[in-house]
């Protein structure tokens, strides 16, 4: 891991918790003796702990093997929203970790998770509309315009269930930005991203990596009211939700200008990068993206980890590229 990152605020600290847990951060198994570890992803699968079996998804596709995804690579998305110049590829350092397992790794907690996060098929066609007169005045507007709009906003049906918009939390002028899919029961009822299990996990996530809920992390959501269905569950926004929402977050990241943005799931990385909703998770990890000139990177949704163990390697890995995606940013 390089001096630039082990420089970072935060990064100190979460490995004196990780010490004093005993978890040392080398991705060896515990007993191994800690050694540089070169961190390819066959080698992080090689040295990973056994996992379980997997838990049967039916909305999630199969992972693919994960050693070529892992090798960093950027591509640009044909219809990013809205299309903007391409900037060259950030040349990604090589993935050092001198980490073993987080914690987060280890902690998994069953049975409490949201369902998996997709888009419906079919929808592409139904955009925002092509005046939309809240765009331009989005552009203008501080946090707090920004912050009032969205309490009051009533631009789709989403608003009708809503306990609580949820506008998103953290660092302002954060340099990484994780994205989720929407707010779910707990979030809807404290007005907060990610406060249940998942967002327990995520922390966790945020922590191996040396940064901290409010500390240089921004969270918000693609959608910023709940989505549930006829039963009052989860489900995943619908495109034509996404549409009348993505506005808000776009406006967020303008403000906020995050050098590394992390797409936690389906339903977020494919409404940012405007992508084909059967597009599996498993084929937009292990590549850089990039969404309005920032790079991004995908992972698995930590309520699909919550669930998935044999997974968790893999969104250790994405974190890790997210990481050294970071490094050569700040070069
Ligand atoms: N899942 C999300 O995608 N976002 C939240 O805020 C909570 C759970
Ligand atoms: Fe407005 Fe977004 Fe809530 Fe829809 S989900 S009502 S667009 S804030």
């Amino acid at each position: 891991m390089s001096e630039e990152l082990k420089q970072e605020p935060g990064f100190g600290s979460s490995l004196a918790l990780l010490d004093a847990l005993g978890i040392g951060p080398v991705w060896v198994r515990r007993e191994l003796a800690v050694e540089e570890v070169q961190g390819t992803a066959a080698t992080q699968e090689a040295l990973a702990p056994t996992p379980a079996a997997p838990v049967e998804s039916p909305n999630v596709s199969a992972p693919q093997p994960v050693a070529a995804e892992a090798k960093a690579a950027v591509v640009t998305h044909a219809r990013p929203s809205p299309p903007l110049p391409v900037a060259p590829a950030p040349a990604a350092a090589p993935v050092e970790q001198e980490g073993g397992p987080p914690s987060w790794l280890d902690d998994m907690d069953f049975g409490t998770a949201l369902e998996p996060v997709l888009i419906p098929d079919g929808d592409e066609e139904q955009d925002a509309p092509s005046v939309d007169p809240l765009i331009a005045r989005l552009k203008t507007m501080d946090w707090p315009q920004l912050k009032q709009q969205v309490a009051g906003c009533r631009r789709c049906g989403l608003c009708q269930g809503r306990k609580n918009t949820v506008f998103g939390v953290g660092d302002e002028k954060a340099r990484w930005l994780f994205i989720g899919e929407g707010p779910g029961r707990n979030e809807d009822q404290q007005g907060e991203p990610f406060v249940g299990p998942a967002g327990k996990l995520l922390d966790n996530m945020l922590l191996s990596m040396g940064v901290k809920r409010g500390e240089n992390a921004y969270i918000a959501n693609i959608v910023k009211c709940r989505p549930t269905d006829d039963n009052g569950r989860d489900r995943p926004p619908s495109a034509q939700e996404v549409a009348a929402c993505l506005p808000y977050l776009q406006r967020q990241i303008e403000l906020i200008q995050p050098t590394v943005l992390v797409a936690l799931g389906k339903t977020a990385a494919i409404s940012l990068l405007g992508m084909d909703p059967a597009t599996p998770v498993s084929r937009l990890r292990g590549t850089v993206h990039r969404y309005q000139d920032r790079p991004l990177v995908v992972t698995y949704h930590p309520a699909y980890l919550l669930r998935t163990l044999t997974d968790k390697s893999k969104a250790w890995a994405d974190l890790c590229l997210a990481m050294s995606t970071y490094q050569a940013q700040s070069r």
